[in-house]
């Protein structure tokens, strides 16, 4: 029996991720430390398989209690737990420096002192900022670290805790950076989850600026096999894309999700743009398709149509998580806009 040590494990790909390890891999046991943020929610891991997933509430920027929970000679680390919405870094980016940085640093420290195997740090493309509109360029592994939101700027100096603990201490770390992820549970705030919820309830779709940033998308379990390859395969020190090379326009998106609902384009209302707006992204994942053997599973169009099916046949869920903070955090965001 292995065990590893999630953090992150009741967000939206922390949790698939358990699933999915749990699933496929039996002899595997997982300890999750999660802090339940407004973004952690324990009904994402109802169902999953007990015996082997141990919960513990936790920060991972409290060094005591880390070390308390991370388990000697665990195999490995993997580091999901973030502040990871760039419209909440933009209106507040302490939080985001803290957790995403701070708390990276308390996990590799927990490594070393429990003399963990490998370090899996889970980043995102938006360390490497922005391409050009209607350019052939794609990120790669040798693209510049480049962060343009606070978000991504806390995720940047993660990377480079990351990299200095291997160097420095020698801490065995592999870092993936993925693309924006689609997929069941995903909370209400990042763009698909909210088109859903609002276009269920027949409430306007607000995109921002012209609608014609372009993203590439991933389903969320394609991104989380990348990751157990990463750990399993990938060579220490090195930086992975993941990426199913399903660039999209925000717009192509939010029509698409009107038209699977049989919800009318209407309800679409351009809206101020975000700041700093990333124009767009788009990922060469050659990478880790020939060194990880790593090939995404699920279409764009599969991938959407169980996302919408999700949101539709869980309306307990959406509504347990759009109560109490989200009223306000939606007001702030969209009130004036
Ligand atoms: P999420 O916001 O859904 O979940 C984050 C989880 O971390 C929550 O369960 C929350 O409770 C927990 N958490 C937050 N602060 C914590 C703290 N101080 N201590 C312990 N737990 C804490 O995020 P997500 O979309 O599942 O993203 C997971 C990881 O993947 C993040 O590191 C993010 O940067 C990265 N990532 C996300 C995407 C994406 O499209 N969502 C793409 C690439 C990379
Ligand atoms: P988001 O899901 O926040 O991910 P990220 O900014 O990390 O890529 O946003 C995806 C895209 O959708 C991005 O270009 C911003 C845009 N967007 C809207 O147009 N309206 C919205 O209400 C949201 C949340 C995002």
């Amino acid at each position: 029996m292995r065990t590893i040590f999630v953090t992150g494990g009741a967000g939206f790909i922390g949790s698939a991720f358990v699933r999915l390890v749990l699933d496929e891999h039996p002899d595997v046991s997982i300890v999750d430390y999660d802090a339940l943020t407004y973004a952690g929610n324990l009904e994402n891991l109802s169902g999953v398989d007990n015996a082997r997933h141990t919960f513990i509430k936790g920060d991972i920027c409290d060094r005591e209690a880390v070390l308390a929970a991370v388990p000697e000679g665990c195999d490995a680390i993997f580091n999901f737990a973030a502040e990871s919405h760039v419209d909440r870094s933009i209106t507040s980016a302490d939080e985001f420096l803290r957790t995403n940085v701070i708390g990276t640093q308390v996990l590799l420290d927990a490594a070393r002192a429990r003399d963990v195997r490998r370090f899996v740090q889970v980043s995102t493309d938006e360390v490497m900022g922005t391409l050009p509109d209607d350019s052939d360029e794609y990120f790669t592994e040798s693209s510049p670290l480049r962060p343009n939101s606070p978000y991504a700027a806390s995720k940047a100096a993660a990377e480079f805790v990351v990299r200095a603990a291997r160097e420095t201490h020698g801490v065995d770390a592999v870092i993936t950076r993925c693309g924006n992820n689609y997929g069941p549970r995903q909370f209400p705030e990042k763009l698909i989850p909210l088109m859903i919820a609002n276009a269920i309830d027949g409430e306007p779709l607000p995109v921002y600026g012209d609608g014609r940033n372009v993203r590439d998308w991933i389903y969320v379990d394609d991104h989380c096999r990348a990751i157990w390859l990463a750990y399993e395969k990938g060579r220490s020190g090195e930086a992975y894309n993941i990426g199913a090379r399903n660039e999209k326009e925000n717009i192509t998106v939010v029509r698409a999700i009107l038209d699977a609902l049989g919800k009318p384009h209407d309800l679409i209302k351009f809206v101020t743009d975000r700041p700093g707006h990333d124009r767009r992204y788009a990922i060469d994942p050659s990478k880790a398709e020939t060194e990880l053997g790593w090939q995404p599973q699920v279409s764009w169009e599969d991938g959407l149509a169980r996302t919408i099916a999700w949101y539709r046949s869980n309306e307990a869920w959406v509504s347990h998580v759009r109560s109490g903070e989200y009223r306000e955090y939606y007001q702030a965001m969209y009130g004036g806009r």
